[in-house]
């Protein structure tokens, strides 16, 4: 029998396990053949924004058995504060010109939505064929921008979470679930 993921060292800063490696790996499957069906014969570019969406879009291209390509973004939000601005700089912009192409932009979680509305706004200026957005987390409570997200694996509650691509200061990203981090690991900084 395997120990409950809080008893883990890195599960031990854990508050609450909201969504477990099974039910990750279950919704990803789903997500992976619903996309499959909608891009076939399209020959989708998967577009994964860093750092967060290494784990999810790992598995979701590997979920969807048509031919597509992959690529990924970095950006960065302006300014100080913890809070998104929406206005980004592109660390690292695409390889290829996507004029024409078939786009789906990989997130491992939508908050605000300003992030992917910029991106979004500046990736239309190179005229794609479509844009689709897919989430595995969407936090829709702290929704400010009117965005469509067309997949999205799971509604989050409106607490900051941890795990399967998401971090706090740089960490927790390799935890194989997603949860809510213990408050006491903020004051311990
Ligand atoms: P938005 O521009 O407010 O939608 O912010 C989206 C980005 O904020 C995500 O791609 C994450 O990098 C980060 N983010 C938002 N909520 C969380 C969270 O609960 N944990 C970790 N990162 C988060």
């Amino acid at each position: 029998m395997s120990a409950p993921p809080q008893d883990t060292r890195l599960g031990a800063s854990i508050a609450e396990v909201l969504f477990s490696a099974e039910a990750i790996a279950s919704k990803v499957s789903q997500m992976g053949a619903a996309l499959a069906a909608h891009y076939e014969g399209k020959r989708p570019l998967v577009v994964g924004i860093l750092n967060g969406c290494f784990p999810f879009i790992a598995d979701l291209v590997r979920a969807m058995d048509i031919e597509l390509e992959v690529d990924f973004m970095s950006v960065s939000s302006y300014g100080a504060g913890t809070k998104s601005t929406g206005v980004v700089r592109f660390i690292k912009d695409l390889e290829e010109p996507i004029e024409g192409r078939h786009v789906l932009l990989v997130e491992d979680i939508i908050d605000t939505g300003l992030t992917l509305r910029y991106l979004t706004e500046a990736l239309y200026t190179r005229k794609p064929a479509s844009i689709e957005v897919c989430a595995l987390l969407d936090k829709q409570q702290a929704r400010t921008q009117n965005i469509e997200v067309q997949w999205r694996g799971f509604v989050c509650p409106d607490a900051f979470v941890v795990g399967y691509g998401l971090d706090y200061a740089g960490r927790y990203r390799n935890l194989p679930y997603v949860g809510v981090l213990d408050p006491s690991v903020y004051t311990k900084g």
